[in-house]
């Protein structure tokens, strides 16, 4: 089936669902698909009558020194295994169809965007923000479908529904990991075999964490500590941050409490890793 590219077309297709009452479910990509979006598109498809995968690779997230020019595309590709997923349209429109000249808006989430990824990739979010909202508008879903290995990213876009009043529910599914832990990512494509052996240690790492949670301990500086001298193991490993925040508002506590996120960004030579987990702290 042809990929959509207009927006115009895109949003008179999704009108037309809307006003028929089909349920309609989103799951926003960049393309360079792997198993963890297919596993979004599979789980929008047994909710919602009619699936809308959008595969866009957005300049407005991506800093001056990142991966935007190299990052992987291959639309056809993307095409075919949305559609084996359980896809019905694929909207993929260019970045001058989406951001036209004169293009001046930005959606600013604040707070839940200063720390961690947002301090370390500044105006990512508000990229994210601003493509997300306009990708809502545009294909009307019922229900968007995010992944757990961006947390903060599926946080922000919970807060921006809320603060927007947006009729839409916000859904996010587990992280798909490879048989070693490795949480799926488009990037994990430019390790080398050497690197990708190291980048394993993340989830090690976190899963160190948490069985120390469950073992009792709530100073969060021990057990990060441990994670640290971990993932120091590897040589091409270079710690960006990790910490143990409140899952709901990424603050960090002094003494570990409800329900906690445990981050982790990690530089394996020149690719920059996001891994975490969620844990409950009894
Ligand atoms: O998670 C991603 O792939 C992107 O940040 C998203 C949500 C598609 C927005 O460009």
């Amino acid at each position: 089936m042809k990929v959509i590219r207009s927006p115009r077309q895109m949003s008179e297709v999704s009108l037309r669902l809307a006003q028929q009452g089909k349920l309609i479910g989103l799951v926003p990509t960049m393309g360079a698909l792997h198993e963890g979006h297919l596993s979004l598109i599979r789980g929008a498809a047994s909710q919602n009558d009619a699936v809308i995968v959008t595969v866009f690779v957005n300049p407005l997230q991506f800093g001056p020194r990142e991966d935007f020019a190299r990052y992987p595309r291959n639309l056809a590709r993307d095409n075919r295994l949305s559609r084996a997923a359980g896809a019905d349209i694929v909207f993929a429109p260019s970045a001058r169809a989406l951001y036209p000249s004169g293009f001046q808006t930005r959606v600013d989430v604040g707070r839940l965007s200063e720390r961690w990824e947002g301090r370390s990739r500044p105006g990512h979010f508000r990229g994210v923000a601003t493509v997300v909202t306009i990708l809502f508008q545009v294909t009307r879903p019922t229900n968007a479908y995010f992944g757990q290995k961006d947390y903060q990213q599926a946080l922000i876009v919970r807060r921006l529904v809320r603060d927007l009043q947006l009729p839409l529910k916000v859904h996010v599914l587990p992280t798909a990991r490879e048989p070693d832990g490795l949480a799926m990512s488009s990037r994990n494509a430019y390790l080398t075999g050497a690197q990708r052996e190291q980048a394993a240690l993340l989830y090690r790492a976190l899963r160190a964490a948490r069985a120390r949670i469950h073992a009792g301990e709530r100073r969060p500086r021990r057990i990060l500590s441990q994670m640290r001298r971990l993932i120091r193991q590897a040589q091409d490993a270079r710690i960006d941050y990790a910490a143990i925040v409140d899952a709901r508002t990424l603050e960090p506590q002094p003494r570990l409490h409800g329900r906690v996120a445990i981050l982790l960004a990690v530089w394996i030579g020149r690719i920059r890793l996001i891994d975490n987990l969620l844990v409950d702290v009894s």
